[in-house]
């Protein structure tokens, strides 16, 4: 796809990968429409951007999906790309994981991700074009004892993101996920002790890291699908 005044919707665009994407993607000269609970941030990251507009909400609110596409149609007169990306992650051993947030996370990494794929692909058949982007994780093909809730999310966005594929192959709509092992994000600031510390990864990923792999996606040909890409760090085992 030439990118150039493509326009993508980022949810998750507060932090992290999503940030990464929005400003690797701002290369090319892609427009943008930024989503995410923390205003501050997304100001912050609209400003640095050439064209970009902000919507802050929680994604698994009524509604927030499509009230993104009309956002992106409104500003900019289109919607090219999805980067469904928002996601949390709760997880603890079967003692400690508290049942509420799991099911928090559910909703979000799941069921909200789950109706911005359907409301993005939805609005992509009937302009004959597009592309969906879905953050899955190196652990929506493997699991981890204690992580197993999130995994089962992941797993989740692969099966939908496979089906989806196949559903729209013959088209000119794409659909993807990518695959981090672990990136040094906010995803992992509530824990005690860090990941890359607990799983002994001293060199995680960085988000510019992904960005790169979400860019090389988006880029490729007509002809050329990529359904998915796994990047991890080289010192991750898993
Ligand atoms: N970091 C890793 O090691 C890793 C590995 C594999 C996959 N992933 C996946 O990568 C994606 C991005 O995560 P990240 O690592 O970049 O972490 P991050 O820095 O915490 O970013 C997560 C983003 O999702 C947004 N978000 C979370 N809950 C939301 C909600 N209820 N409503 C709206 N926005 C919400 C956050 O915005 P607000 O907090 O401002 O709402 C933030 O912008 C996630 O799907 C995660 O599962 C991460």
């Amino acid at each position: 796809m030439d990118l150039k005044d493509k326009v993508a919707i980022i949810t998750g665009a507060s932090s992290g990968i999503g940030r990464a994407v929005a400003r690797n993607l701002n290369e090319v000269g892609v427009k943008f429409i930024l989503t995410g609970r923390r205003e501050n941030h997304l100001t912050e990251l609209k400003d640095e951007l050439a064209h970009a507009a902000i919507l802050t909400g929680d994604i698994s609110q009524d509604g927030m999906p499509q009230s993104l596409l009309a956002a992106a149609l409104d500003t900019f007169g289109r919607c090219d790309i999805v980067f469904n990306n928002a996601g949390i992650i709760k997880a603890g051993s079967i003692d400690d994981i508290d049942i509420e947030d799991m099911c928090y996370m559910v909703r979000v990494n799941v069921e909200a991700a789950f109706r911005m794929a359907y409301v993005a692909v939805k609005h992509f058949k009937s302009t004959g074009s597009g592309y969906l982007l879905n953050t899955s994780s190196v652990l929506g093909t493997k699991v981890r004892p204690t992580a197993g809730a999130y995994a089962g999310t992941k797993f989740a966005i692969e099966a939908l993101t496979e089906a989806l594929r196949l559903e729209l192959a013959k088209t000119n709509i794409g659909v993807s996920c990518v695959e981090p092992g672990l990136v040094q994000t906010d995803l992992h600031r509530e824990w005690p002790v860090p990941p890359a510390q607990s799983l002994n990864i001293p060199r995680p990923l960085q988000p510019e890291d992904i960005a790169r792999v979400v860019r090389f996606i988006l880029e490729q040909p007509d002809h050329v699908r990529l359904p998915r890409i796994l990047a991890v760090p080289s010192d991750q085992e898993l």
